[in-house]
């Protein structure tokens, strides 16, 4: 009688050992103390141990039932102490990246040109993108029949506003304001009807202006040479080349030797050697009427160049779009 009681405390600490939920347990405790269970049928032969023993074995069933009974209890904490474990932090993890978003190529090549002038004294000027067609082609002389408007591609609203077609308006829009000696540039939207390996619908431009009593050509070769070499280094070779628009006068289209080939020519460069990136010239004294301006009294230059092609040249993209499809793939790498 006393090796079963032994037999069976064992048997029971083993189980408990291995038990792992608390439906386990439960099966345990049922298997040992319950009703039918095996400790319970022991203490139901009592009757047939005789009188002399009856004691001895009643005491240790008992003392067998109160440890069975610790024990599972005791299981059933442990078990309960690793599921809450399961459920805290693990300090030893590496924590979670939080992904930090990046400024847009377009928005730091705007940052990038902003800065180099923002040091030559110049301010940040700012017009609508939904113009009238006044600030966009009049005041500029460019008036109705003019054959420049053709080139523009126009995106009208209705008859006279439109979608500004590059950022020159915002000259006329500062002069109104205020009086010389002005310089300042204007980074912004523009757009034409247009879309291909190199224009989009919607881009970006730069507008630079400065009007003073004294200004001279020279000048405005000096100040885009700074800028030049700021933007692409000190070795990048650049060519003044005669051109027209309507509102400068002499006029100037601005190269660059060939940021691929340096010149030698290739595909890029239509193996001119020279790439394109900047209209300028002086303020069209007809401009200077427009806006009240004595044109007697002030000279001054222009400039305008777009964003999109001065951040494809300086990273080497050779597909416009990809500035606006937002992969973050192509995004990233800048
Ligand atoms: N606005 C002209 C363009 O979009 C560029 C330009 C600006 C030319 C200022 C001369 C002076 O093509």
């Amino acid at each position: 009688m006393q090796d079963k009681l032994i037999q069976i405390r064992d048997d029971a600490q083993n189980e408990l050992k291995r038990a792992a939920s608390d439906a386990q347990l439960e099966q345990i405790r049922v298997k040992y103390l319950g009703r039918k269970g095996l400790l319970t049928g022991i203490l139901r032969q009592m009757a047939n141990v005789s009188p002399e023993e009856r004691p001895v074995i009643g005491q240790l069933a008992n003392q067998i039932k109160q440890q069975i009974n610790n024990e599972l209890s005791q299981r059933q904490q442990q078990l309960k102490t690793q599921a809450d474990k399961g459920d805290k932090l693990d300090v030893t993890l590496p924590g979670r990246r939080i992904k930090i978003g990046k400024r847009h190529p377009i928005t730091q090549i705007i940052k990038e040109i902003s800065d180099i002038f923002l040091n030559l004294g110049f301010q940040i000027a700012q017009g609508p993108e939904v113009e009238w067609e006044y600030y966009n082609f009049e005041a500029l002389n460019i008036p109705a029949d003019h054959p420049a408007r053709d080139m523009h591609d126009t995106f009208y609203i209705t008859d006279n506003i439109l979608l500004r077609t590059h950022t020159s308006p915002v000259q006329i829009r500062v002069m109104e304001k205020i009086s010389p000696p002005i310089r300042i540039i204007a980074p912004g939207k523009a757009y034409r009807c247009d879309a291909d390996l190199t224009h989009t619908p919607m881009f970006h431009q730069i507008e630079g202006l400065l009007v003073d009593e004294h200004t001279n050509f020279a000048q405005l070769k000096g100040i885009l040479e700074i800028f030049i070499h700021r933007m692409f280094g000190e070795k990048t070779s650049l060519r003044f080349r005669p051109s027209f628009f309507p509102f400068t006068e002499p006029s100037a289209e601005i190269d660059i030797a060939c940021v691929m080939c340096s010149g030698k020519g290739c595909r890029v460069c239509s193996h001119t050697g020279w790439l394109e990136i900047l209209g300028a010239g002086m303020v069209d004294p007809a401009v200077f009427e427009n806006v009240g301006y004595d044109p007697e009294k002030y000279v001054g230059f222009a400039f305008g160049m777009g964003i999109e092609r001065i951040a494809m040249l300086k990273y080497g993209i050779d597909d416009i779009r990809l500035f606006f499809e937002n992969d973050i793939r192509f995004l990233n790498q800048f």
